[in-house]
């Protein structure tokens, strides 16, 4: 695979190496902290050569400890039994909110940016202790003690960040729901965790719609007894939304009266922090489990240096924190090095396309973090919008989720950075708990669709999918993984260890599995070619579904390509490629264009791999954080409709009967 894929290679892997812009160091405020890519590699070559050492200097340095810790790592990814920082004990949210509140108590620490503007407010640090601390003595109150789950379904409000700050302050593990999750997303998700106790509000805000979240939750919890407690934050203050008389408690008349400290508890270095649930292939999410001390230092130091966060910079991650790039970018990283994060409840179209540019003028938001869908949709309707406001302040432009194509990393580059930022893209997963690859923002040039080199203690590696052999030196193609275990990668699944052996240690026994495939080109730089979840095998070889697709993107009229294995007959499984085209083309004709696709996969890759059928559709099926449901068309083709599996995470669902009409009139 390794040799053929290579001849697809992307023409971009050629790109130029990008420098920071001068105006990003003469509005750097402060000294870099990282002088030149040398001082990078030849920390990245302690961090993989001496990872004791390495890490043992930066828990020292980002991390408020408690008990120290008596060892700095054990355990292999071999035997799927890692550990960091071994009976060292600290506490998250001191970690995120004392330590900046005694030093500087009036420094902001929130900055929450509503969906009606009229309703902002910021909250410091002084006071944030004070609202950690009384949620915190109420859980407390409630029965709720080190070790147990509390299930969070609340909007993008400071409220969501304070509720998770205040179970991990009394050592319990939070398990934060996505709102925009189904009440039978959020049901399975509350009884897989054993959650007795919920926290949500009485209804939300979003671009200017009301949601009826305790509604959502009232279903989901039907027939469920083990939930004893249900925490309503008044978010509307409609009192008309139906209560249990004996398990909801409104906000204001249970937090208000608690005490202004609660002491925080020292936990162990490999407690659970948190569950975050992810979609697995096979269907059912799975409950991924961070632990405290390793999980918060990946997000402190990825935040520093990638990101090149100085104390007074303003951080603007628009993702959700009911996903892992809030909870890693809008809370941990930030709060934990005492920098301000803005909390964005609304959407970029709301009450117009300028809101993203508002925020960033108003508050003088030094970085910006979002994911390409969204780049995709600005700068197809609101890109006028741009220029009316002053988003000068923006040093860092930051990319996550999916891979970010040449093109719009020049747009953001240009539009938004106005040629003065670093763009900044970052690879890395629910699982890694923080960024695997990045480049640090100042430091390493970039190049436009590249997430760049690997951080520091990645051991990054590609491996032939075929052989199980690692691929040595550049200009290679494989599947990406990491050859030793880092301080935030996830320990386990919620519950069920051998699920997180089976999925991330034993693909490629010793190393842990992204379930990315990639390419390293001759600088050593990666290129993310998407998740190679579903192999394929057609008669016998092995094939990567991205790098049929790669073929397939190759041609001029194809906008997005996804390709999946079905059973057959005769091949024991055949491909199928669903492809969506450029708005503006005119083909000649389906059927010859059917054929020149399938002629150039032959050609390109071996007439083995040629697809089947190729079925057009409007739009591939994505999940919010942009990812390609491959399942979805892998059941249909396979004409397993009913058997779809979760769709929970589906940001397009409506597309899910066109392509069933599709494949019907294909075979
Ligand atoms: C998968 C992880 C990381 C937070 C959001 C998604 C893809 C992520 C990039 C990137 C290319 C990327 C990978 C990865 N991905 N970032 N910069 N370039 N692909 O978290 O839902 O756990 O998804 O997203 O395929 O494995 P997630």
């Amino acid at each position: 695979m390794a040799r053929r894929t290579h001849e697809c290679v992307h023409e971009a892997e050629n790109a130029q190496l990008h420098y920071a812009p001068a105006h990003f160091y003469e509005t750097q405020p402060g000294k870099g902290y990282i002088d030149d890519v040398d001082q990078y590699s030849q920390m990245y070559r302690e961090s993989i050569d001496n990872p004791e050492l390495f890490f043992d200097k930066m828990a020292k340095e980002f991390l408020h400890w408690d008990t120290p810790y008596k060892a700095v790592k054990s355990g292999s990814l071999a035997d799927g039994d890692v550990a960091w920082f071994l009976n060292g004990e600290l506490n998250a949210s001191y970690n995120c909110v004392d330590r900046h509140a005694f030093a500087n108590s009036n420094k902001p620490a929130i900055i929450y940016e509503a969906d009606d503007e009229v309703e902002n407010r910021i909250i410091t640090f002084g006071q944030l202790l004070r609202k950690v601390s009384k949620v915190a003595s109420l859980l407390k109150s409630w029965g709720v003690k080190k070790g147990d789950v509390v299930t969070i379904y609340l909007p993008m409000i400071p409220e969501v960040i304070i509720t998770m700050l205040a179970v991990v302050r009394i050592g319990a593990i939070h398990s934060v729901i996505f709102s925009g999750f189904s009440a039978s997303s959020l049901r399975e998700r509350i009884i897989d965790s054993k959650s007795k106790v919920i926290i949500t509000c009485d209804e939300a805000k979003r671009g200017g719609k009301t949601i009826h979240t305790k509604d959502i939750v009232n279903e989901s919890l039907q027939g469920i007894n083990s939930v004893t407690y249900v925490l309503v934050y008044e978010r509307t203050h409609n009192k008309t939304i139906a209560m249990s008389p004996t398990r909801d408690y409104w906000w204001t008349e249970e937090v208000n009266k608690q005490p202004n400290y609660c002491p925080p508890v020292p936990c162990n270095a490999e407690d659970p922090l948190f569950l975050l649930y992810t979609s697995g292939s096979t269907g059912s999410p799975k409950g991924i489990v961070h632990t405290t001390a390793g999980y918060l230092l990946g997000a402190a130091i990825t935040t520093r240096y990638v990101f090149d966060i100085h104390p007074d910079d303003i951080l603007f991650t628009a993702g959700d924190v009911g996903w892992i790039t809030g909870h890693t970018y809008a809370l941990y990283g930030p709060l934990s090095l005492g920098t301000a994060t803005i909390i964005f409840e609304s959407t970029p179209a709301y009450p117009d396309y300028g809101r993203y540019w508002r925020i960033i003028e108003r508050y003088k938001a030094t970085h910006f973090y979002v994911a390409p869908t969204a780049l995709r949709l600005i700068k197809k309707i609101g890109e006028a919008e741009i220029s009316k406001y002053d988003i000068s302040s923006l040093r860092v432009l930051g990319s996550v989720g999916e891979p970010i194509s040449p093109e719009l990393w020049k747009w953001y580059h240009e539009k938004i950075g106005n040629k003065n930022c670093v763009v900044c893209d970052t690879m890395w997963q629910t699982e890694s708990g923080s960024h695997l690859l990045a480049p640090l923002s100042g430091v390493t040039p970039t190049k436009p669709g590249s997430a760049t080199v690997p951080f520091f203690g990645i051991d990054a590696c590609l491996i032939d999918p075929v052989s199980g052999h690692i691929l040595e030196g550049n200009d290679v193609v494989g599947v990406l993984a990491v050859k030793c275990s880092w301080p935030s990668m996830a320990r386990s699944v919620w519950n069920n260890h051998d699920r997180y052996i089976e999925t991330y240690l034993k693909p490629y026994p010793g190393y842990y599995f992204t379930g990315d495939a990639a390419g390293r080109d001759h600088d050593g730089y990666y290129w993310i070619r998407g998740r190679v979840d579903d192999v394929v095998n057609v008669s016998g070889h092995r094939l990567s579904t991205t790098e049929i697709e790669t073929c397939l993107v190759n041609d001029k009229y194809v906008s997005a390509a996804a390709v999946v294995g079905i059973p057959d007959d005769l091949t024991g499984q055949s491909v199928v490629a669903f492809v969506s085209l450029q708005n503006d083309n005119e083909i000649d004709g389906p059927v010859s264009f059917h054929r020149e696709l399938i002629l150039q996969v032959r050609k390109e890759i071996g007439p083995f791999a040629a697809p089947k059928a190729v079925i057009i559709i409007n739009d591939l099926p994505k999940t919010r954080s942009g990812k390609i449901m491959r399942r979805v068309l892998r059941k249909i083709a396979s004409n397993e409709a009913e058997q779809l599996g979760d769709l929970s995470t589906l940001a397009n669902p409506e597309i899910v009967s066109e392509i069933m009409e599709a494949v019907k009139t294909q075979f």
